[in-house]
């Protein structure tokens, strides 16, 4: 008998889950924390929240199933992208950690597009984004001089939890992709980006797969925890990219949708050399030397969300969305673009706000409910036709996770807007399964990600295309497409 452990340390909280190596999840955990926002704009967690959070969810697991302090085996991780750890010389964490969702960079990163814009893009495949590692770095240089003196080592959030635990620090080249300082291709740490900005080398951790071993569990923890055996720690991935993995997401041709409060649309690429001129992410995957690319919408759930606080704050989801499959396509003329807060994909645009188009007088809530959703949905189309026609993608088969796979009449919108069979996972774990899958990888559990995938990874249900409403929504979506540069004239007046 032998278990593994995937850890999903996310923005609100961690999570854990217990797997065989049938796939099977034995036991799962979660602690929550809060993200401090102490200035409008900032967002920001002490590095030690994640560690208290570990030891109550391994605690937790070690409850539910005693015998794992015999036959676990390995540990591996998922994280929050591009949140800035600093640490000294000592390695103890210089300030709290800055994470991805804080926006106080907007003036570092235009001055790294304006100097070296081109060149960020010809190496890392990605442009400066508010919420990436670089511009933080900038801003610590620039605003707080006495930290950035100090400053000895730099990490993102999964990886100071892996050198908690073992006392080793590194980071993979998944995460290492959303700091701006990797050669995406190369996956080697551009010292070309580094000089020009004027970041040391000394502070670069090691660069390793996500399913390489990173060290073994300290033997006080294990002492405290009542380990037994030695058990083994692997890198892990970014939380997208471990997203991606365990929903089976290995090869070329099958999208992920995966609809939270932010919405991501991603593909598998065997290599990173696509040119996207930055309007998609392409970053490195946890599977060895391949790539995916990646769009995002800023406020995927979040636009619900919104809509029902604000409009029908006394029904549940349920009933706001019970229905709405009888509804015209198109909502009978009603268009929702999700910008609430700006958009990133397509248009990296964050003064950008959302709009109602077409509002008449037989519509109802259920019509604007309706609408949203769609909206939403055309947003990640506009992902899905960029990787279309930058990469001739067909995407046949999509999975779609996370808040948009939760309801029947939504799928099927799905399927009729990408045009394709949207398929939903038997068990949705999220990332924390792909972290368990870099687990059992390191373990030595299986040969090949494809053999880890098929133990771990299966499908529930199927939703097809209908051909009426697939041209029906193309005529609606064309009109979508208008509403960005019609609406950006009103917002910049
Ligand atoms: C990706 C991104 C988010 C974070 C969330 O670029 O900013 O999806 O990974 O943790």
């Amino acid at each position: 008998m032998e278990y593994v452990v995937g850890i999903d340390l996310g923005t609100s909280s961690l999570k854990g889950i217990l797997v065989n190596p049938e796939g099977s999840i034995l036991a799962t955990a979660s602690a929550s924390y809060a993200v401090e926002t102490t200035q409008v704009g900032y967002s920001e967690q002490h590095p030690e929240i994640w560690i208290e959070a570990t030891k109550k969810v391994i605690t937790q697991l070690i409850q539910e199933v005693p015998t794992i302090l015999d036959y676990l085996v390995g540990i591996s991780f998922s994280g929050q992208m591009h949140s800035l750890v600093l640490l000294n010389q000592e390695n103890q964490p210089l300030r709290k950690a800055i994470l991805w969702n804080d926006v106080r960079t907007t003036s570092q990163c235009e001055r790294v597009m304006s100097e070296f814009g081109e060149e960020l893009l010809a190496i890392t495949k990605n442009r400066a984004l508010e919420g990436f590692t670089l511009p933080k770095l900038l801003w610590v240089k620039e605003n707080e001089p006495e930290i950035w003196q100090q400053a000895a080592h730099f990490l993102l959030p999964k990886d100071y939890l892996g050198f908690w635990l073992t006392g080793k620090q590194h980071m993979d080249y998944s995460d290492a992709a959303g700091t701006l300082l990797l050669d995406v291709v190369q996956q080697q740490w551009s010292m070309e980006i580094a000089d020009q900005f004027a970041i040391p080398a000394k502070l670069f951790p090691k660069l390793v797969a996500s399913n390489e071993k990173i060290g073994e569990l300290r033997t006080e923890l294990a002492t405290e925890f009542g380990f037994k055996q030695r058990i083994s720690v692997f890198a892990g991935g970014a939380d997208n990219a471990c997203g991606a993995l365990g929903a089976g997401i290995i090869a070329e041709g099958v999208g992920m949708c995966s609809i939270g409060t932010s919405g991501v649309f991603l593909s598998y690429e065997a290599s990173g050399e696509k040119e996207y001129q930055g309007q998609l992410h392409i970053f490195n995957h946890t599977v060895t030397d391949s790539f995916y690319s990646m769009g995002v919408t800023l406020s995927a759930g979040h636009s619900l969300t919104w809509f029902k606080e604000t409009f029908a704050e006394n029904q549940s989801y349920e009933e706001l969305l019970t229905g709405i499959e009888d509804l015209p396509i198109g909502s009978a003329g009603l268009l929702f673009t999700p910008y609430i807060v700006g958009e990133r994909t397509p248009y990296v645009d964050s003064q950008i706000r959302g709009s109602f188009i077409g509002i008449d007088t037989n519509h109802t809530k259920k019509h604007f409910a309706k609408a949203v959703l769609e909206g939403i949905t055309f947003s990640l189309k506009d992902s899905q036709q960029l990787m279309e026609m930058y990469a001739n993608r067909q995407f046949k088969r999509i999975v779609s996770v996370g808040g948009g796979a939760k309801n029947a009449a939504w799928l099927q919108m799905q399927a009729d807007i990408f045009n394709a069979t949207i398929m939903t996972l038997t068990a949705e774990e999220g990332p924390a399964m792909g972290a368990a899958m870099l687990a059992a990888m390191g373990s030595g559990w299986f040969s090949s990600f494809e053999a880890c995938a098929a133990a771990f990874v299966s499908y529930q249900k199927e939703y097809q295309p209908i051909a009426a409403n697939v041209a029906a929504y193309q005529k609606v979506y064309s009109s979508y497409q208008k509403v960005y540069p019609a609406t950006k004239i009103v917002v910049d007046n």
